[in-house]
């Protein structure tokens, strides 16, 4: 069926995703000579109502990599909130430097199950949310041209229709269980019930971080309190202008440090078409 129109839909709490994505899409647009548009849906607000789509459209969908799956507390609406019937779509997942491990496999899963039809999927190193010196910059002038490249090659498919092989599954297994996170020390680090601080000095409670929250647990009344659950996203970290919140939990901390001694080298993007 003729392709009318490109979305880029995508979780994407500290914004890298959502520029992969959009990149993608927006390349595939070009190429395929379509409008593209934008369907945010990091906010608890944005992601309330199904998403459908139609056999005409072209959905590139987007995830970070948490704990080398889908972000576990968003894997409800990944499964709920999209609605395909037979449209074609594309999985993409970053991740910060260390892999991706299982979690493109598992958003190809799930979106198959929502009633998309795979047409490939890819994998991209992006700066880390942790810690800024893991995969710094990226994507940077060579992510994007291989992006770019992916979706020409896309593009080049699904313009040659059912004459072309199916796609690729990529690697991992949707099923496996999630990455323990280490410390230091090598044993698990255990920093799940741990959340932001802010520093009193530094914030004006513009309440900023509670509108940005991905999962609406940030007090709006009181910016420092945070009585939601915290999935470690650092939107609020990253965004907060006056560079106010921090987590100071030193589990976490020590797996930050794990990351920085063991993952600094530069980790390589894949792609399955
Ligand atoms: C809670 C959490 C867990 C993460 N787990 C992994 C991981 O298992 N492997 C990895 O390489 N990067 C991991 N990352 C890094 C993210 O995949 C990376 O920061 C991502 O590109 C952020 O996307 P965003 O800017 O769209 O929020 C994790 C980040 C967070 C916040
Ligand atoms: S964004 Fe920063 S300055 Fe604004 S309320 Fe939140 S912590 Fe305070
Ligand atoms: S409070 Fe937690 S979930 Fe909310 S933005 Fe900050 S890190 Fe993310």
């Amino acid at each position: 069926m003729e392709i009318r129109c490109v979305y880029a839909l995508s979780f994407s709490p500290t914004g890298v995703t959502e520029q992969a994505v959009q990149r993608i899409a927006a390349a595939l647009a070009g190429k395929l000579g379509l409008p593209c548009r934008t369907l945010p849906w990091t906010l608890p607000g944005q992601r309330q109502q199904v998403q459908s789509f139609a056999p005409t459209d072209l959905v590139v969908v987007g995830s970070p990599t948490y704990a080398g799956k889908l972000p576990n507390k968003l894997l409800p609406d990944f499964q709920a909130k999209l609605r395909g019937s037979g449209t074609p779509a594309v999985a993409v997942v970053t991740f910060g430097n260390r892999s991706f491990d299982n979690a493109l496999a598992e958003l190809w899963a799930v979106l198959e199950t929502d009633g998309f039809c795979l047409a490939g999927g890819g994998a991209f190193a992006a700066e880390h949310a942790f810690a800024p010196a893991l995969a710094s910059g990226r994507p940077d002038a060579q992510d994007l041209a291989q992006m770019d490249n992916f979706a020409q090659r896309l593009a080049q498919k699904l313009q040659a229709g059912e004459s072309t092989l199916p796609p690729i599954r990529p690697v991992g297994d949707p099923d496996a269980p999630y990455y323990v996170p280490r410390g230091l020390d090598g044993q698990p680090a255990k920093f799940l019930k741990a959340k932001p601080k802010t520093d009193s000095e530094r914030c004006t409670g513009c309440g900023l971080c509670a509108r940005l929250c991905p999962m609406g647990s940030i007090d709006p009344a009181n910016p420092a309190e945070v009585p939601g659950t915290c999935i470690k996203c650092h939107s609020c970290v990253r965004r907060c202008p006056q560079g106010a919140k921090y987590f100071d939990d030193p589990a976490f901390l020590s797996h930050v440090e794990m990351l920085k001694q063991n993952f600094a080298r530069p980790a390589e993007n894949a792609v399955f078409l």
